[in-house]
């Protein structure tokens, strides 16, 4: 058995798209959970780019299963047009599959997540993709699922349902004009026509999948503390990236999950709003963002740069259970002279070990920083730990040694080769 789940273990952007790429070539089956397309995962192939939001990032390979699980919500209208593109690049999506029970994400959510953002006092900063207004309807069960794409009739109902409600909303609340039904519905139509075919229960090709003895990878988005229970609430996503999430949003039960591994960069990103404790403001901030390309994939936004964090490194150890931490984009440290990591806490006089609940509380926490000499030497040719500057290594083995978690992998550059495997996650 061999079920290997992939999470963020910081604020998403961790380089999951590069790491789930090289793990796929491995995997006989690829798997998203959740989130949708506010996710991003950048993939380079011989110079070539590959931008992905919803198509699971095995999809370059073409043997691998490429799996969207039930815990998604799908804009059918992006998915569409990345499956267009995919194939317009030679890419095939044969192998994709679509869970039945997906939610599906409609343009008037997108709308919702845009002006209930604008008008909020609260800001997320979300990526204004309708991901927390779908979820939302999904919980609110007036939402609606791949499958009932498959029923258009009794789909009609739903959906008037639905927009009578949204329309109420964008109308009275916020002054907009309303959505159409007749529009709505010939848009499902669509959907209907071009995503039929890849429209199953894919919790059956998932647990067939591993009962055989296949690899499966389960391709976590976003990162553990954009999780909505777990992350700094409530500047997070409004699903679950931790590893417990691939469960329930892939429909795969937890006994048959046999390993954890967090992507975690060799430093700290977060976009959006909310603290930040190791968070820079000086030119290392802007040399980090511009050699580590640090700007939003799905926004294009510039990214929030710090030093690493080992407490928050712990914490998503604690929450995934992590057995493995893939260490990313170390290169991007390579011209520091001092390289600075928290290793705890100092609030109000006292060391806090533990990541705080209340923001509050974080906000006003200041990092207790250990500092390491820089290794000033290019790493970004390093293909084993041998070849790594001892002072890099050290760097490494600090990590393992803080988080308690085995350093399993390390890339060094954006590129499928520029990776050194320390212990193989699929045998
Ligand atoms: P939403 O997921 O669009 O609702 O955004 C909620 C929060 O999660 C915002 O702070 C976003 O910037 C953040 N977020 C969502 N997706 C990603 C991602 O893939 N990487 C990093 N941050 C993300």
């Amino acid at each position: 058995m061999s079920a290997l789940v992939l999470v963020g273990a910081q604020w998403g952007d961790e380089g999951k798209g590069k790491i789930t790429d090289f793990l796929a070539e491995r995997a006989d089956c690829v798997v998203r959970y959740q989130g949708g397309s506010n996710a991003g995962h950048t993939i380079v192939v011989d110079d070539q780019k590959f931008q992905l939001h919803l198509v699971p990032s095995g999809i370059l390979y073409p043997d691998t299963d490429c799996i969207i699980g039930n815990g998604v919500v799908v804009d059918p209208e992006l998915l569409i047009q990345e499956i267009k593109d995919l194939n317009a690049r030679g890419v095939s999506t044969d192998r994709l599959y679509i869970s039945s029970r997906a939610t599906v994400l409609m343009p008037y959510h997108r709308l919702l997540d845009a002006v209930e953002e604008d008008s909020s006092t609260q800001k997320i900063g979300t990526t204004k993709r309708g991901i927390g207004p779908a979820y939302t309807d999904k919980i609110a069960r007036r939402g609606f699922r791949m499958v009932d794409l498959l029923y258009l009739d009794e789909l009609k109902q739903i959906l008037k349902d639905a927009i009578d409600q949204k329309n109420l909303i964008l109308e009275k609340i916020y002054g907009k004009p309303g959505i159409d039904l007749d529009e709505a519905l010939a848009r499902c139509e669509d959907y209907r026509n071009q995503l039929g075919k890849y429209i199953v229960d894919t919790s059956v090709l998932v647990n067939n999948a591993i009962a055989s003895g296949k690899k499966v990878l389960f391709e976590g988005a976003q990162g553990t503390l954009l999780d909505i229970d777990h992350g700094t609430y409530p500047y997070v996503t409004s699903s679950y990236p931790t590893a417990g999430g691939a469960c329930i949003g892939s429909g795969v039960g937890p006994t048959r999950i046999s390993k954890v591994l967090g992507v975690a960069k060799a430093y700290t990103t977060r976009v959006g709003e909310g603290p930040f404790p190791t968070e820079l403001f000086d030119e290392i901030g802007e040399h980090i963002r511009q050699k580590g390309a640090e700007f939003g994939t799905t926004t294009g936004r510039a990214r929030r740069c710090g030093w690493l964090d080992i407490v928050i490194l712990r914490y998503a150890a604690r929450v995934n259970g992590l057995t493995d931490i893939a260490l990313t984009k170390l290169d991007v440290l390579d011209e520091l002279d001092t390289i600075k990591v928290a290793v705890g806490y100092r609030y109000k006089g006292q060391e806090i070990n533990e990541f705080p609940e209340s923001l509050q509380v974080l906000s006003d926490c200041e990092p207790i920083f250990k500092e390491f000499p820089g290794w000033k030497q290019d790493t970004s040719k390093a293909r084993t730990l041998e070849d790594l500057p001892q002072a890099a290594r050290n760097y490494i083995d600090f990590i393992a040694q803080a988080t308690g978690v085995k350093i399993s992998m390390v890339a060094v550059g954006p590129g499928r080769g520029e990776t050194i495997t320390v212990n193989p996650l699929f045998s």
